[in-house]
């Protein structure tokens, strides 16, 4: 079986710096991969990129079955593309916009006007069809882009970010369509800041900080990747929490996160003998500690246990 989307050692440099550095993956064709990773992770290089809009400076990469560097032209007529920052026009009206696009495409002026009604009946935007973007709700907005990237009928859809600021309600329609469109066989790449939605929608999932991959696997192997427990500590209020993780994090072999919004130090642990350890490390440190407990960690949580490279890295929980 082929992939519809087949990367190897894809490099984006903005100047000195790796935006995207070295990073290798696969999308089977009429699977939903996705790509998750904090803000400035590389998700948008990426995805441009994939969608020709960006060349590599190394690597290569093949969108259903061309190269996107060599055959651009034949990548750029299989793909849609729904941008973090869309592509619609805010001055025309929704119908409007679906026409054009449309006709860029070069579908027949009949063919463009059935097809801009279709695409807003099935996004539930046919009252709004006459009504400018600019006036739409910002989940109005969303489906007009997810439509606009379908006039194409593309065989690889790439989104990017689709639902972030989306209240939940319009986040789970849009879900909703992505699940219909994949029904019908397209694939698609999606990426998200959200492991929640990672694994709402995608039977695999590529996890990049940094420009670089640093974990892959079903959502299951990804919660599996940090063992069965978290354990929550909280220190008396005033304790350094960085210098306390570094601390843990240095001892123990084991990835402890600060959380100062929430007062806490978390750590994964992955059976007793990692928990004896963790406690036996917190007695000797002599810290006060007001609370300590263990649960079952959240998506999220793995998700920033994942990229916690560094434990004093305060910044990423409030990102
Ligand atoms: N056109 C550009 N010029 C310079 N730096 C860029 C440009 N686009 C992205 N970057 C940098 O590349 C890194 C990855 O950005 P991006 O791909 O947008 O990440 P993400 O989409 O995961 O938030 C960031 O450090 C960003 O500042
Ligand atoms: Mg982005």
């Amino acid at each position: 079986m082929t992939a519809a989307i087949q990367v190897d050692g894809l490099i984006k440099e903005f100047g000195p710096s790796r935006a995207v550095d070295g990073v290798s993956m696969e999308v089977p064709a009429g699977s939903v991969l996705g790509l998750l990773g904090p803000n400035g992770a590389g998700k948008t290089t990426i995805v441009r990129m994939l969608a020709t809009l960006a060349r590599p400076d190394g690597g290569r990469a093949r969108v259903a079955g061309f190269d996107v560097v060599e055959e651009a032209h034949q990548v750029r007529g299989r793909i849609g593309l729904t941008g973090q920052y869309a592509s619609v026009d805010e001055t025309i009206p929704g119908w409007d916009n679906l026409y054009m696009i449309g006709r860029l495409h070069r579908l027949p002026s009949r063919r463009a006007k059935a097809l801009a009604d279709e695409l807003l009946e099935r996004f539930r935007l046919t009252e709004a069809a006459r009504k400018l973007p600019r006036d739409y709700s910002g989940g109005m907005r969303r489906r007009l882009d997810l439509a606009a990237s379908l006039v194409g009928e593309p065989e690889v859809l790439y989104l990017d970010e689709p639902t972030t600021g989306l209240d939940p309600r319009s986040r789970n329609e849009l879900w909703d369509m992505v699940r219909a469109l994949v029904g019908k066989g397209t694939t698609v790449l999606l990426t998200t800041q959200y492991m929640e939605e990672a694994e709402a929608l995608a039977e695999n999932i590529v996890v990049i900080d940094h420009g670089r991959v640093i974990a892959e696997g079903t959502p299951a192997e990804l919660r599996g990747r940090i063992g069965g427990q978290v354990l929550r500590i909280r220190p008396d209020r005033g304790t350094d929490l960085a210098g306390m993780a570094r601390q843990l994090t240095g001892t123990g072999g084991l990835t402890a996160v600060a959380d100062p919004v929430e007062g806490l130090i978390t750590l994964p642990v992955a059976g007793q003998s990692d928990l004896t350890a963790a406690v036996r490390m917190l007695a000797a440190s002599g810290v006060p500690v007001d609370g300590i407990d263990t649960h079952t960690p959240s998506l999220d949580e793995v998700f920033l246990t994942l990229t916690a490279g560094d434990p004093a890295d305060d910044t990423r929980r409030t990102a």
